[in-house]
């Protein structure tokens, strides 16, 4: 199965901030933010990798991630031109990449809590489309989706409807067909390929199924400046409390075999003196004994 992580857009939530650099290279406390959307997801099992940016800032993941056989995986990193939607991303990868399903991610979402590896893990074995509900105040910053008694998904809601309610986080499970709704899909009045809209697709099938992240897991989008700061905050409470790192690809590769101690020494070198460096040198010594 393919990973697919969402990386482009133009961040406008976040000007002047983003203006020259992409939302998805900024800093969640100790590292890039595009950094545990890929962690979670080789956490996940994923090793092969779409990355989708903007042309202007394709050069800058590249130098950052590079083509990921530093972590066991392999990207490739693909041009989205204009911000057409999430859904887009299916018109720039190869079909033929797409034959054992996909995950795609978006570049901006954060997850955190125990066990969410394996929840991605069972979200990814489901059949056909697949999604993940999380309770929220107020839906209507998200797609959304309603229930009726049994349980079944009734309607799937596009940032209108507002109260209590199950938001879809930012990940998203698909089969090999894909490819046939996406090239029937009709861009929505902000000129925007929707996610929703693909969703239905599967829904009005049958082919659509959920899964509750419980209070247990934390979800944030750092879209924007309040839930960017908060985001590093929880990093920052968490990884200092606790002393071991979220989100680090680095670690995700050693603990799942994909590289050997020595190869993670050697990823120790190009992260200097920095704190992140410290944090991975406390996952060698705990992982050696
Ligand atoms: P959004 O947060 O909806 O859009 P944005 O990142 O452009 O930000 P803003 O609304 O502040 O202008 O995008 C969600 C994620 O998906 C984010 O990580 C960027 C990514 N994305 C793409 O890669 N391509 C796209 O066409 C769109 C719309 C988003």
């Amino acid at each position: 199965m393919r990973g697919i992580v969402l990386a482009g857009g133009l961040g406008s939530r976040l000007w002047p901030i983003t203006k020259v650099t992409s939302k998805q290279l900024l800093p969640v406390y100790d590292k890039p933010m595009i950094y545990y959307p890929i962690s979670l997801l080789m956490a996940a099992g994923i090793r092969e990798f779409s990355i989708i940016t903007t042309r202007k800032d394709s050069e800058d993941f590249k130098f950052l991630l590079g083509d990921g056989s530093k972590w066991g995986v392999s990207f490739e990193f693909l041009c989205q031109d204009a911000p057409k939607g999430l859904p887009d991303a299916f018109n720039l990868v190869d079909k033929s990449k797409l034959n054992d399903g996909s995950v795609l991610i978006l570049g901006d979402n954060l997850f955190y809590g125990s066990q969410i590896a394996q929840k991605v893990m069972q979200l990814l074995n489901r059949p056909d489309s697949a999604i993940f509900g999380y309770l929220v105040n107020d839906v209507s910053f998200f797609g959304s989706f309603e229930l009726d008694s049994d349980g079944a998904i009734t309607k799937l809601i596009e940032k209108v409807s507002s109260g209590r309610g199950f938001a879809i986080p930012g990940i998203y499970k698909f089969d090999s067909t894909v490819m046939s709704y996406v090239k029937d899909l009709i861009p929505s009045k902000r000129g925007e390929l929707e996610i929703t809209d693909l969703l239905k697709c599967y829904l009005l099938e049958n082919r659509l199924s959920y899964q509750i992240l419980d209070r247990g897991t934390a979800w944030l989008d750092t879209g924007t400046v309040e839930n960017l700061n908060q985001a590093a905050e929880l990093i920052r409470v968490i990884q200092t409390r606790q002393g071991m790192l979220i989100g680090s690809p680095d670690e995700v590769a050693l603990r799942s075999g994909l590289i050997s101690p020595a190869d993670f020494e050697k990823l120790l070198d190009g992260y200097g003196e920095s704190e992140y460096a410290k944090s991975l040198l406390n996952v060698l010594s705990g992982y050696e004994n």
